[in-house]
């Protein structure tokens, strides 16, 4: 399986992936990095392992189509099957989405529906757990579709909030299961071991 990693940030999740990929326990290639934040710590990480990284932002694009087309063109060029967003902040072109269906995750630092949506990345997210006093938080896998952190949900794992947490301390219990999960569920993809019925997602 050829994976392209979208990331706009650090990219550890991003490193958290070749390194599933390193110790086996990953069957899949990263073929493709895109970035639209020209520097972005992924971007480096890209580089440092020669894999194809390419900065590209819809900026530099007369529409979203004509920046999707582009977008599609690299995907194919580069054999990718499946996406990965990997703290992505923008939103892939509705042609991308639509050719690929069903082939394009995401990861999010809460446990959706719950904390998902506008203004819910980065340290938003566990901000707001704090304040609504929620007691449990976690990472949230998910399929994307045409709505934002509204696709169906692959997988998901908790996370405690203790009564001394910081926005920054539960973000960083956060990651560390985001980085657990996302190359397991990438696992189950590249092993044909997820079975969809409608938003219902099962891993095998
Ligand atoms: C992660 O918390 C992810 O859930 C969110 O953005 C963050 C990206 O972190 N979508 P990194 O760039 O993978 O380190």
């Amino acid at each position: 399986m050829n994976i392209a990693v979208f990331a706009s940030g650090r990219g550890s999740n991003f490193q958290a992936i070749l390194q599933a990929i390193d110790d086996g326990l990953l069957p899949a290639r990263v073929t493709l990095l895109v970035s639209n934040n020209s520097n972005a710590g992924a971007l480096e990480l890209a580089r440092s392992r020669n894999i194809p990284a390419i900065h590209l932002s819809q900026k530099q694009f007369s529409s979203e189509v004509a920046y999707g087309d582009r977008l599609l063109e690299l995907l194919a060029r580069h054999g990718v099957d499946l996406i990965a967003l990997a703290g992505y902040m923008k939103r892939v072109p509705a042609i991308v989405i639509e050719r690929y269906r069903n082939k394009i995750l995401n990861i999010h630092p809460a446990l959706l529906p719950a904390f998902g949506g506008s203004g819910m990345y980065g340290i938003h997210v566990h901000e707001a757990v704090l304040a609504a006093g929620v007691k449990i938080t976690g990472a949230t896998v998910h399929l994307v579709d045409e709505e934002y952190d509204k696709g169906p949900i692959v997988a998901q794992k908790a996370v405690e909030v203790s009564s001394d947490d910081t926005p920054e301390s539960l973000a960083a219990r956060v990651l560390a299961v985001e980085h657990e999960i996302y190359p397991k569920v990438l696992a189950a993809f590249a092993g044909n071991r997820v079975h969809l019925e409608g938003r219902r997602v099962w891993i095998q």
